[in-house]
């Protein structure tokens, strides 16, 4: 405790600090330099001396070497609350909104999907995005780390992606104390770690990848990320299990959740927040994966229609229905072929049998649909297996498009679940279901009436049909 305090600033704005910061949090541009007691800049040898201390602070500590403060104390230099790092052009925009409107300082942000499903390229993407928006004559790198693959892989898919910034540094490693000390140095804009299974701290037990070292070392990254206002985003794998080592252990400790998602055949990939601690979840982005990367879509609700440019081109048998998944919604399309003539024959893809025997007895009986003697096929589109009820009026939807041979409009979607007498029921989570086809693009949803009133409530411009039971729906769309 003899030794002098350090003191901070600006270069910048010229704002004294008492610790270190990656960003100015004042200014938001400035870098933040060590001061001697005079403010004049230090020599910068005991830079290393400090950066080995801050490392050590960011590593699990026990109890004691931190002490209560009062909310001045913790608010000093923080009023930086509302700035946050800007993402450029269409992609980073579409990133931006599911973040809530760009990075904030000092943020941990978790990204979690199947692998394979894109996230790699998505941080690299984001990586490029912040490294080229930083002002030129003040670069401020980002490192990109991984323990997944070697940095001539990465570079050779930033080659491709046509990424060219000096700005963005490549670092393959999987200890965190050395990614600490080795970054440190380069005051990085942002860190990106790809991803949480592949990284361990020397002092917890079990190898990379275990429950205790994902979490330790998601709580030492919290720690740098809080300490020097660089954000922090995390790549981790969710397994198809739920295993148990994933990310679903870090959503508590994590400020930002998102998920990246997409069909095996589909080169879409959704990207969703489902918690955030700066802004609203439920937030979507829609990207399609092409040659060079995740381009954003402009206008989301073309991608579950098919040749949707022309009308002649619109197909009869398809209706759109709401698939509620965890916490996550997602459109699915529901194609449906009734072929006359033919035997009584069903072919069932991706729903339950007895549900879709149900949805087409009720259709019979209760709505008067001549049915009989038609050769009937089902299919969820891209492989999804439809296992709730919400899906049972997009079914019926799908079967009275095609029998009747009229096209839906591609801008209705359907939730609801039928009953035995041919009535239509509120399903769960609603609202959710109604913001996710808002979102993506779809102007009308036909909802079980007694929904009607709440469902019109939502903040949201769709148009909401709500009907009694199946007669209804077919006057009524039909
Ligand atoms: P990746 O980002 O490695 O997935 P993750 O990190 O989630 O495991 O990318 C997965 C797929 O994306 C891979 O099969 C190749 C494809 N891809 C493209 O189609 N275009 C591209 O420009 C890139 C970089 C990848
Ligand atoms: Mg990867």
């Amino acid at each position: 405790s003899g030794k002098a305090k350090i003191l901070y600033g600006c270069d910048n704005c010229g704002i004294e600090l008492s610790q270190w910061w990656g960003v100015c949090p004042k200014c938001g541009v400035g870098t933040v330099v060590e001061r001697g007691p005079d403010m004049s800049d230090v020599n910068p040898k005991r830079g290393a001396e400090v950066s080995e201390a801050a490392v050590r602070s960011w590593l699990p500590h026990k109890a004691g070497s931190a002490v209560p403060k009062t909310l001045a104390e913790v608010n000093m230099g923080r009023d930086q609350t509302d700035w946050r790092i800007p993402l450029a052009g269409l992609f980073g925009m579409e990133v931006s909104r599911v973040l809530g409107g760009g990075i904030v300082p000092g943020s941990l942000v978790l990204v979690g999907g199947d692998p394979g499903v894109g996230k790699s390229t998505l941080l690299l993407q984001i990586s490029a995005n912040i490294a080229e928006g930083s002002d030129s004559d003040k670069p401020s790198p980002v490192v990109y780390v991984s323990g997944e693959e070697s940095i001539e892989q990465i570079a050779n898919r930033a080659d491709r992606m046509c990424i060219t910034t000096d700005n963005l540094y490549l670092y393959s490693s999987t200890d965190i104390e050395d990614i600490f000390e080795k970054i440190q140095p380069l005051r990085p804009r942002a860190l990106i770690i790809d991803s949480i299974q592949t990284v361990y701290l020397r002092e917890v037990t079990g190898s990379a990848g275990n429950v205790s070292q994902v979490r330790e070392c998601t709580s030492a990254l919290l720690r740098f990320a809080k300490d020097t206002s660089i954000p922090v985003f995390l790549i981790g794998h969710v397994t198809k299990s739920g295993d148990i080592a994933g990310p679903r252990v870090l959503e508590h400790i994590v400020d930002v959740v998102l998920y990246m998602e997409g069909e095996r055949y589909s080169s879409y990939r959704l990207l969703r927040s489902v918690k955030n601690r700066f802004g609203s979840t439920d937030e979507l982005g829609v990207f399609e994966m092409s040659g060079m990367g995740l381009q954003a879509v402009a206008n989301p609700s073309e991608m579950f229609l098919t040749d949707s440019n022309t009308e002649s081109d619109v197909l009869t048998g398809l209706a759109i229905g709401v698939m509620v998944d965890g916490s996550r919604a997602f459109a699915i399309e529901v194609q449906a072929l009734c072929v006359a003539g033919r035997s009584n024959a069903r072919h069932v893809n991706g729903i339950q049998e007895s549900r879709a025997d149900l949805i087409i007895s009720v259709l019979q009986k209760q709505a008067g649909l001549k049915l009989q003697d038609n050769a009937i096929f089902l299919n969820v589109v891209s492989g999804i297996k439809l296992s709730e009820t919400a899906g049972d009026l997009a079914v019926a939807a799908a079967i009275c498009s095609s029998l009747l041979e009229f096209p839906l409009p591609n801008d209705l979607a359907f939730i609801g679940e039928i009953g035995l007498g041919g009535e239509l029921r509120v399903v769960p989570r609603m609202d959710k279901r109604v913001m996710a086809v808002a979102q993506l693009g779809y102007k009308r949803c036909v909802v079980p009436k007694s929904a009607e009133k709440l469902m019109a409530a939502l903040d949201t411009d769709m148009i909401i049909l709500g009907c009694k039971n199946l007669k209804d729906m077919i006057y009524s769309v039909f």
